[in-house]
C-alpha cells in the first residue's frame, strides 16, 4: 500500500517512514526538503498519485500566532484537494491533547482549525492527539526560562517518548479510520515542573525551576488537568528516565 507522510523528516515523521517501510509499505517521505510543501501546495498533486493513505506530521516552522494558523489552514486546503483527485482512503493527522481546552493559546487554536478542515473534508480520518512528547523538554525550559529562574506551571501532564508516538502513528495508520479523535500519552502523570526539575538535575542545569500558576504554556493559562487525556488513553510504556538514559541529553551528562 502507497503511504504519503507529509513531515516525513521530521522528530515523529522520521520514526514513522522508518516503521511503515519495515512492514513492508511503500512510503513516500514528504516536506519541502523534497519538494512537496503543502503551504504552497507544490509537488502535492505527484506525491498523492496512488497513495491509500495520507499521515500528516508537518509543523509550521514558525510559532507566531497568524503564521502558525496561515500554516495549518492553508495546508490543510491544499492537503485535501490533492487527497481527493487521488482517492485517498485515510487521512491521519498527529494534534495535541487538550489543544480544545487552551483557546488562548495561538498554537493550539491552529491545530483546532487543522482538526475542523479535517472533519469538514469528506475523507475518512483518524486525529491522534497526543501529550508532550519528552524530547519537547528542552523547547518548554528555553521558553520559560529567564536570567537564573525557569516559570512553569504546576499542572499535570503525562509526556510520551517519540519513539512511542510513531509506534502509535504507524498502528492507527494501519487500522481502519476512526473518524474521530484517539488519545495517546506516557505511563506517568508528573507536574510540569517537578519534570523541568527533574530534568534539570539530570542535566546539571544550574537553572532554579518556579512552580507558578500563572506561568503560561504556548500562551495558555493550566488548569491542573489541561494537558491530559479526557478519556482512555493508548500508554507508550517509556518513562522518563528510560527516555532520558537513552537521550542525546544523557550523552552530554
Ligand atoms: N511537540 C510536542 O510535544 C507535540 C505534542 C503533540 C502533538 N505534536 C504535533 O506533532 C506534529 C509533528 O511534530 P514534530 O515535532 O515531529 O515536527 P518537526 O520535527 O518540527 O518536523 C516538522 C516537519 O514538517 C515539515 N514541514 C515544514 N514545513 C512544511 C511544509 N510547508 N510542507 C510540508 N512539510 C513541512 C518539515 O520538513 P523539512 O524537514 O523539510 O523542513 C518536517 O518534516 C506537529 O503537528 C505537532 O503539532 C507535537
Amino acid at each position: 500500500m502507497k503511504i504519503v507522510v507529509i513531515g516525513g523528516t521530521g522528530l515523529i515523521g522520521g520514526k514513522v517512514v522508518e516503521r511503515l517501510r519495515k512492514r513492508g509499505h511503500e512510503v513516500l517521505a514528504a516536506s519541502p526538503s523534497s519538494g512537496v510543501n503543502t503551504l504552497t501546495g507544490e509537488g502535492l498533486d505527484e506525491a498523492m498519485a496512488g497513495a491509500s493513505v495520507v499521515i500528516d506530521l508537518a509543523n509550521s516552522p514558525s510559532f507566531e500566532d497568524q503564521a502558525v494558523l496561515e500554516f495549518f489552514q492553508q495546508s490543510g486546503r491544499h492537503l485535501f484537494a490533492a487527497e481527493k483527485k487521488a482517492g485517498v482512503k485515510h487521512h491521519v493527522a498527529l494534534s495535541v491533547v487538550g489543544a480544545e481546552r487552551l483557546a488562548s493559546s495561538g498554537y493550539m487554536r491552529a491545530k483546532v482549525a487543522q482538526e475542523q478542515i479535517i472533519r469538514a473534508s469528506g475523507i475518512p480520518f483518524t486525529i491522534i492527539h497526543s501529550t508532550q512528547f519528552f524530547e519537547f523538554l528542552g523547547s518548554i525550559v528555553k521558553a520559560a526560562s529567564k536570567g537564573d529562574a525557569v516559570h512553569v506551571s504546576p499542572a499535570l501532564m503525562q509526556p510520551i517518548a517519540s519513539e512511542d508516538v510513531a509506534d502509535a502513528v504507524a498502528d492507527y495508520a494501519l487500522d481502519t479510520p476512526a473518524n474521530g479523535i484517539v488519545e495517546i500519552a506516557g505511563p506517568d502523570k508528573i507536574s510540569m515542573s517537578g519534570l523541568v526539575e527533574r530534568f534539570l538535575e539530570l542535566t546539571h542545569d544550574p537553572h532554579h525551576v518556579f512552580a507558578d500558576v500563572d506561568a503560561p504554556y504556548f500562551g495558555a493559562i493550566l488548569q491542573e488537568d489541561s494537558l491530559l487525556p479526557v478519556g482512555k488513553a493508548r500508554l507508550g510504556p517509556i518513562d522518563f528516565k528510560s527516555w532520558f538514559d537513552r537521550s542525546e541529553y544523557a550523552r552530554a551528562a
